[in-house]
């Protein structure tokens, strides 16, 4: 019998999901003859292969470029004993380590057992950019597990703002996930592969995803916020590996315990948007709430996205309001150095809130090494801006993201248990 001959998408190698982008990608390129098409295509497929090391001084998923989607996971730890707590540390590293590699999916079959996958993402497991950064939050230095001692010198409940209205079920947490990959599917399969592992531990508190637009990811461009204006454009330099030592990480000169070395404070902040008033709000006003224009992100009266805001010439608040954020939040001023933060924010659509409002806004996320002079105290400068009229935080919480791990003996947190030992 003559072999049925193979279709070209079998020929061609491609998974059905990239043989469609490309061919959407493809007839994109077709119309715009600026664009060299095989280039496209080329970087359309490795998308989905990118696999992120997971394995380094530091966690990924803190200095590594935003990807498109994103997934905000609070637990509260329902085990007692340090053993056990332990294990969910050892199990979220051996998932993280299985998560964000290129795999065949288990084929092991038995109908009598659930399967061993969701099967969400098919045979061909791709991790598309996944990275799974995993945090320590305030409650878990309790007297539960013996760790009061070992506490990060900074890390506090997150108490409240005088803008917040804070609601207890969007708070907080002993453990705090943040799942990041380029496609909400990938973000899914890894969300609920975790959750198998250790639901028997834990048990979750809160959830929020996030996006962030497709084709500032796509063309390294700034991502536009909610309201409409770039965000992350007076963002401190990931690639300043000196600058992210003196701002961002624990490092073995700071004053904090040893196994902190190589980690970071999250502040993490879930900030409602009134869109409804803000789209009637004329656009001078909007610009002059961020003291930047909304189609360039360049500062008031600048043309370009990255001038100089120039303050000095400007100090009387004339052009830049002292008002704007951007003026309250700066940290060019050498005495603000400490106020460097890295951020890393994502939007949030939820759907409508009681009031029949869109339910839409920010999950701010920022990273720094001093939570005091990073995060609250820019806080504090920003409290009574006129931005406030538009946003309400309602949840979020502060949190230590652990130090990395270098080798796949290892696994997180491996240090602060070791020094538990120490300690008793
Ligand atoms: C509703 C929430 C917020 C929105 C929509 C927002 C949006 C923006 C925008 C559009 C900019 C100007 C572009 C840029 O440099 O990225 C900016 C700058 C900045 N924001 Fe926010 N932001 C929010 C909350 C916060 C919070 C809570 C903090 C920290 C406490 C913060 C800290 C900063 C800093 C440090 C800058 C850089 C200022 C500069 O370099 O000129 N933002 N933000």
């Amino acid at each position: 019998m003559q072999a049925k001959p193979k279709s070209i998408l079998q020929s061609s190698g491609l998974s059905r999901r990239n043989a469609l982008k490309v061919l959407a990608i493809g007839s994109a390129v077709l119309a715009a003859p600026k664009l060299k098409a095989n280039e496209n295509i080329a970087n359309c497929q490795l998308t989905y292969d990118k696999a992120i090391n997971y394995l380094g001084k530091h966690q990924a998923g803190v200095l590594t470029p935003e990807q498109k989607c994103a997934s905000f996971i609070a637990f509260n730890v329902t085990s007692n004993t340090v053993e056990e707590l332990q294990t969910i540390f050892s199990l979220l590293t051996k998932r993280i380590a299985y998560l964000t590699q290129p795999q065949q999916a288990s084929s092991t079959k038995n109908d009598k057992m659930p399967p061993a996958e969701s099967g969400i993402l098919g045979t061909h497991l791709q991790p598309d950019s996944l990275t799974i950064t995993v945090a320590l939050g305030n409650p878990l230095f309790d007297h539960r597990f013996g760790l009061e001692k070992l506490k990060p010198k900074y890390l506090s409940e997150m108490t409240s703002f005088p803008n917040d209205r804070l609601e207890k079920k969007w708070c907080g947490g002993d453990i705090l996930l943040q799942i990041c990959a380029n496609s909400q599917e990938s973000v899914i399969y890894a969300l609920r592969d975790i959750l198998r592992h250790i639901s028997a531990y834990c048990f979750p508190l809160w959830k929020i995803d996030g996006f962030l637009p497709a084709r500032a990811i796509d063309n390294h461009t700034t991502p536009i916020n909610l309201f409409g204006f770039k965000d992350g454009t007076g963002n401190a330099p990931a690639d300043d590996s000196a600058l992210m030592n003196d701002l961002i990480w624990i490092t073995a000169e700071s004053t904090e315990p040893s196994w902190c070395d190589g980690g970071t404070y999250q502040a993490v902040r879930l900030i409602r948007f009134n869109l409804e008033f803000w789209d009637r709000t004329p656009l001078e006003d909007q610009e002059n709430d961020f003291g930047r224009h909304k189609d360039s992100g360049a500062p008031i009266g600048m043309k370009n996205e990255q001038d100089d805001p120039a303050f000095e010439k400007d100090p009387h608040g004339d052009r830049i309001l002292f008002d704007s954020h951007m003026r309250r939040a700066e940290p060019r001023n050498p005495e603000r150095h400490t106020a460097k933060l890295r951020r890393r924010s994502y939007s949030y659509s939820l759907g409508l809130t009681g009031a029949g409002a869109l339910d839409m806004g920010l999950i701010f996320v920022s990273y720094q090494r001093n939570l005091k002079t990073g995060f609250i105290d820019t806080q504090k400068r920003l409290n009574g801006e006129p931005l406030e009229r538009y946003i309400k935080p309602f949840g979020g919480g502060y949190y230590f993201v652990l130090p990395g791990i270098e080798s796949t003996k290892e696994f997180l947190a491996e240090k602060l248990f070791a020094a538990l030992k120490q300690a008793n």
